[in-house]
C-alpha cells in the first residue's frame, strides 16, 4: 500500500487512495490533525455529498460526518427518502483545521491554498466513485468543486450545475449552518430550504 501521495502511480483504487491520504503532506494541516478523514460509502455511488472538512469528532474517529452536523445530514437524507446505500459522503479538505482554546478545539475555515491542495484527493474520489450527482454542502465544497473563491449559496442553490463527465452538481448550505441559527422560526425556514434542495437531489440521482 502506498505510504504517501508521492506514490501516485500506485493509487489504482479507492482503497489505495484511502491508504495513501494518511501520508499526505500537500499542505501543513496534517501536522496538528489526529488523522486524515477520507470519504465513506460504496465504491460506486449515485450521489456524493461533499462537506468542508472533518470536525472534532470526525478527526478523532476517522470517519466523516459522525458529529452533530452529520446527524442533521442523516436526518434530512432519511426524511427526503434518499437511499443511503447509494450515498458516498466526504469533505473538500481531509484534515481538521482548528485553533486550541483551553481543552476545546475550535474549527477554522480552510483557506484557498488548503482547499486547492486537497482537490487532488476529492478528484480521486470522484473519479473512482463516479457519482451522477454531487452535492456541495456549503461554500468551501462549492469553492473546491466550481473553482471560484467567492460563492453565494443563495444564488446557486436549487439549480443543477453541469460538470464534466455528465455529473450534475447541486449547491446547498452546510448542515452545521442550520445548527447555528438561533431562532426557531429561522431554523425551521432554513431546514425546509435544505430539505427542498435534497428533494431535487433525490429526483436527479
Ligand atoms: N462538517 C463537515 O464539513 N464535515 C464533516 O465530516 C463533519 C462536519
Amino acid at each position: 500500500k502506498p505510504e504517501s501521495d508521492e506514490d501516485i502511480e500506485e493509487i489504482q483504487s479507492l482503497a489505495d487512495a484511502r491508504a495513501a491520504v494518511q501520508g499526505c503532506r500537500r499542505c501543513p494541516l496534517y501536522e496538528h490533525a489526529t488523522q486524515a478523514v477520507f470519504g465513506e460509502g460504496p465504491e460506486r455511488a449515485d450521489v456524493m455529498f461533499v462537506g468542508e472538512q472533518p470536525g472534532d469528532q470526525e478527526d478523532l474517529q476517522g470517519r466523516p460526518f459522525v458529529g452533530p452536523a452529520g446527524q442533521v445530514l442523516d436526518d434530512v437524507i432519511e426524511k427526503v427518502g434518499i437511499d443511503r446505500r447509494r450515498v458516498y459522503v466526504t469533505n473538500a479538505v481531509k484534515h481538521f483545521k482548528f485553533t486550541p482554546r483551553g481543552k476545546r478545539r475550535i474549527h477554522q475555515r480552510p483557506g484557498g491554498g488548503e482547499i486547492q491542495a486537497c482537490k487532488f484527493w476529492l478528484g480521486l474520489e470522484i473519479g473512482f466513485v463516479r457519482p451522477k450527482v454531487i452535492v456541495a454542502l456549503g461554500a468551501t465544497a462549492a469553492q473546491s468543486l466550481i473553482g471560484k473563491a467567492s460563492i453565494t449559496i443563495s444564488k446557486l442553490r436549487g439549480e443543477p450545475i453541469q460538470m464534466p463527465d455528465g455529473i450534475v452538481l447541486f449547491v446547498t448550505n452546510h448542515p452545521s449552518y442550520l445548527l447555528r441559527i438561533p431562532d426557531a422560526e429561522g431554523k425551521r425556514r432554513e431546514r425546509a430550504k435544505f430539505e427542498a434542495d435534497l428533494v431535487l437531489v433525490r429526483e436527479t440521482m
